[in-house]
């Protein structure tokens, strides 16, 4: 039995910064942001956005009425909690009408977390076929103003729909493991934004990948040369480009572009933790249509750290169910920010650690946070 990815979208905030702007604010070269990192803006949420909102505009995108009756089981991947007991998804099961007869919990572990639960979905669905389980990664990179790392923050949330008759994609063998305790990037509780040692997360990010690559190659008759195209976990896209040449040095290849493709959306998103290796995923699908049958190495990695190589099988159908149209009329009709008016939604809103206060409508999205009553959080539709 095919069990896979029968459905994908993103959803990103309307609002982004432009590097240039970062740059010019901060006295550096844009060239160490756009060539040095790689990337050319980062999407901002607005304070009535969170990854719950995010993660109801997204799977909002891919699912309908059959879908809605099958799902009975919803996996949140994501290391932006918005609260350290109640799963994020319960608000999402709430704000899309899921049934009740449905369970759903949250993952965390760093960047990873997301194709863990992928794994548990399409072992689930093999099992119970008739079911359809929904998996969201929904994050919100966020990081101290006039930090190294504030040109790699972002937001988005990508939705899977795992099924029994997958258009998009089926897992092929199985996954190259690694795990090693680590601290390269963390976020003590009592902290808003993470600790990290940026250099040092990075070779901890390529040592990781050829571990993570080596294990898959000890369990798989696959080679370098099999794969169609490469899909990373994207801090920056930087990061991807030198993790595959690392990864093409080491199986004898000088020069190589099957990463590329994959790594558009990112670009101009910026980092979404849980949620960027399947944005890439998203980019691929997207720039390219001769993908059916096509061999996707995936390489996903999370700090602290646990990486997985895995490979995808593109399927026919890939191309009647993507949402390149409305992936690509998000991007189009966002607004760019000011300086000032990035610092404003970087900031909490004022009041908020009391427990009371109404947020303003910042006409975002189809899903906002309306207001935090009692340290309850109010959802509702725009
Ligand atoms: N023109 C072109 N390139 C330039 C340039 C210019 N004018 N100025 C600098 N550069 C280049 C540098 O040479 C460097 O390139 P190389 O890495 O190829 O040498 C690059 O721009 C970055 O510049 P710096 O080395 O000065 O580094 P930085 O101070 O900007 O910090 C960082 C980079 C450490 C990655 C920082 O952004 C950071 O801490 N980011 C957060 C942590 C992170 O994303 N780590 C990635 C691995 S961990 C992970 O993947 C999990 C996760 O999601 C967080």
């Amino acid at each position: 039995m095919k069990v896979g990815i029968d459905k994908i979208a993103f959803y990103t905030p309307k609002h982004y910064l432009d590097l240039s702007d970062l740059a010019r604010t901060q006295g550096v070269s844009e060239q160490k942001y756009h060539v040095g990192i790689g990337q050319e803006a980062f999407s901002v949420p607005a304070h009535d956005e969170d990854v719950v909102t995010m993660a109801a505009a997204a799977a909002d995108m891919i699912l309908d009425e059959e879908d809605i009756a099958c799902i009975d089981t919803v996996f949140f991947a994501t290391e932006s909690g918005i609260d350290q007991s109640k799963a994020a998804g319960i608000y999402v099961h709430s704000l899309l009408g899921l049934k009740a007869n449905c369970r759903v919990v949250e993952l965390k572990q760093a960047c990873y977390s997301a194709t863990f639960a992928l794994q548990m979905a399409v072992a689930y669905v093999r099992q119970f076929s008739d079911k359809k389980v929904l998996v969201i990664a929904s994050d919100i990179s966020r990081y101290a103003l006039g930090t190294p790392a504030e040109a790699t923050q972002g937001a988005a949330a990508v939705a899977l729909l795992i099924s029994s008759a997958p258009r998009v994609a089926t897992i092929e063998g199985t996954s190259g493991l690694y795990t090693q305790d680590v601290m390269d990037f963390w976020r003590p509780n009592d902290h808003d934004t993470p600790l990290v040692d940026g250099k040092f997360s990075t070779q901890v990010y390529l040592k990781a990948t050829q571990a993570a690559w080596l294990n898959y190659q000890e369990k798989n008759q696959v080679g370098f040369a099999d794969f169609a195209y490469f899909c990373y976990h994207l801090p920056f896209s930087k990061m991807g480009v030198k993790a595959h040449q690392m990864l093409a040095r080491l199986n004898g290849v000088a020069e190589d572009v099957r990463h590329l493709p994959a790594m558009a959306y990112g670009r101009s998103i910026g980092n979404a933790y849980t949620a960027s290796l399947y944005l890439a995923l998203c980019s691929l699908l997207d720039a390219k249509d001769d993908l059916a049958g096509a061999l996707v190495g995936m390489l996903s990695y999370g700090s602290g750290c646990v990486a997985e190589f895995f490979a995808l099988r593109l399927q026919e159908d890939y191309l009647k169910v993507r949402q390149k149209a409305c992936h690509e009329n998000l991007l189009r009709t966002r607004r760019r920010l000011s300086f000032d008016e990035y610092l404003h939604f970087w900031h909490r809103v004022d009041g908020f650690s009391s427990g009371n206060i109404e947020i303003e409508d910042s006409a975002s999205g189809k899903y906002r946070l309306q207001a935090i009553r009692n340290y309850q959080r109010i959802y509702c539709k725009s």
